[in-house]
């Protein structure tokens, strides 16, 4: 191992290089507009794999954007191990807000500015650069790998999920190692056994047949951008509860260990806040803030419009306003049925002076992985070994819902080794990862090979 380690640190400056090249191609996979980039990035990742050492790389075309696939399968006997990630970003809005155009990285202050830093372009390159150093320093592999990279992760996965279930031979496995969560803190080993669901509705409340000047009709009708928040109120109780009657019915309550195991990791809620530039926190009652985020579900209107939304005044009672509404689930809660108990109550809570459109946009299941399993123990010893420090164990609360077709197809265990911090501002501006772990994450990568190569 030591010739591997010694490796990776002598070419880091090479590393951050090509992850430079990477974080240029504008990889926006919710805007038509960059197609094309969508396209040159595969072959940029592809061409990565190569040079890694993959055989069989291949960019399959799909309905949305490719996926990439190699492999390199010369250590017969020997476990599998699926790479999984993706290429693709968050769009920039709002550009303005940024120190640094978002696809010129530039480095400052021991991280790497631009979007797609942290989600999940350098998290992606360390497991690629971790192969190539044991080519490169041994001149082989102790195992067999495979890479799984897709760009459709930040809108849904829906290619992947298809593509999964028609490819489990070649996809065969025995752990999917994934980094596209965060660390708990800086510097500190991190595995991640849970993710919350996902359950996207879009709601649209419509009132009069056109605007109305809302002189002439003020005191009429029902003026749907006022019914819209009203609804959006009665969505929660006074103890921070979803009202959504059977919303709670298939939740998995906390175990009284994993409790306490959240409790003595250090966290401070008020440094929390004082981060977020809130004067307090808040949420459902009778839980504290990790548990809030991490094994609670919870609702949250992601945004509303309607009316007349420019500068200045106008005055109008608005025909329409539309919410944007996302509910995180926690196992065993089921995107689908969820999406049917809102719809249902949602509509309940209308007024017959206005009608009202649900739609489910897009939703995710939730998971947990027992943390016995060997994939788990040999991920957090890894990264013990590049830390220098001991593993902690997390949940998290962000989703990334094709890790339960992974499980469910491939009956492998997903290991969530993530390297982003949650203050790296992914899907924000100024999007950054911190350069050591970029290193570490490598290593920790490097010593997973060997660990889980051993039996
Ligand atoms: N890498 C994130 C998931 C994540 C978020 C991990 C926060 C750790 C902290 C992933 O790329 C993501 O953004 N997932 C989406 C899923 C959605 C688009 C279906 C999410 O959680 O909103
Ligand atoms: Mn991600
Ligand atoms: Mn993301």
């Amino acid at each position: 191992m030591q010739k591997v380690i010694s490796y990776i640190s002598e070419n880091n400056d090479r590393y951050i290089e090509e992850l430079k090249d990477f974080l240029r191609i504008p990889s926006i996979s919710a805007l038509p507009e960059n197609k094309s980039d969508m396209n040159n990035c595969a072959e940029f990742v592809a061409g990565k794999l190569r040079d890694a050492g993959m055989n069989r790389v291949q960019v399959y075309q799909t309905e949305g954007h490719p996926i990439v696939y190699g492999e390199w399968l010369g250590a017969p006997g020997k476990p599998t191990i699926l790479f999984y990630g993706h290429y693709d970003v968050q769009p920039v809005d709002p550009i303005e807000l940024w120190n640094n155009p978002p696809f010129e990285p530039v480095i400052n202050d021991g991280k790497i500015w631009a979007r797609g830093a942290t989600d999940d372009k350098g998290q992606v390159l360390v497991h690629i650069k971790s192969v190539e150093a044991f080519f490169k320093a041994n001149g082989s592999l102790p195992l067999n790998v495979k890479f799984l990279l897709e760009g459709e992760e930040e809108i849904g996965s829906e290619s992947l999920a298809p593509f999964i279930a028609q490819n489990k031979d070649m996809l065969k496995s025995d752990v999917v190692l994934i980094s596209d969560t965060s660390l708990f803190a800086k510097g500190v080993p991190t595995i991640t056994y849970g993710l919350r669901g996902l359950c996207y509705m879009e709601v649209e409340v419509i009132g009069p047949n056109k605007d109305l000047h809302s002189g002439s009709f003020g005191g009429a009708v029902a003026n749907p951008v006022n019914v819209l928040a009203q609804m959006i109120a009665k969505l929660h109780d006074k103890n921070g509860k979803i009202a959504i009657p059977e919303f709670y019915k298939d939740v998995l309550n906390l175990t009284k260990k994993e409790r306490e195991s959240f409790k003595k990791l250090k966290f401070s809620e008020k440094k929390y806040a004082k981060e977020l530039g809130v004067a307090e926190l808040m949420g459902e009652k009778g839980f504290s803030t990790l548990e809030r985020v991490w094994a609670r579900p919870t609702l949250d209107c992601n945004g509303i419009f309607g009316g007349f939304t420019g500068s200045g005044a106008k005055t109008i009672i608005p025909s329409k306003a539309t919410a944007k509404i996302s509910m995180r689930l926690v196992p065993n809660q089921d995107p689908n049925k969820i999406a049917k108990l809102f719809t249902k109550f949602f509509k309940s809570l209308a007024p017959k002076s206005v009608k009202v459109n649900v739609k489910y946009l897009h939703g995710g299941y939730p998971v947990v992985v027992p943390l016995e399993h060997k994939a788990i123990v040999s991920g957090a010893d890894a990264m013990a070994k590049a830390f220098g420090k001991k593993t902690v164990f997390m949940r998290e609360g962000g989703s990334i819902p094709i890790v339960v077709d992974f499980v469910k197809n491939l009956n492998a265990p997903a290991v969530l080794m993530g390297l982003g911090l949650d203050s790296e501002n992914l899907h924000s501006p100024n999007e950054h990862f911190d350069l050591n772990h970029f290193r570490l994450g490598i290593e920790s990568s490097a010593y997973f090979i060997d660990e889980f190569s051993k039996d």
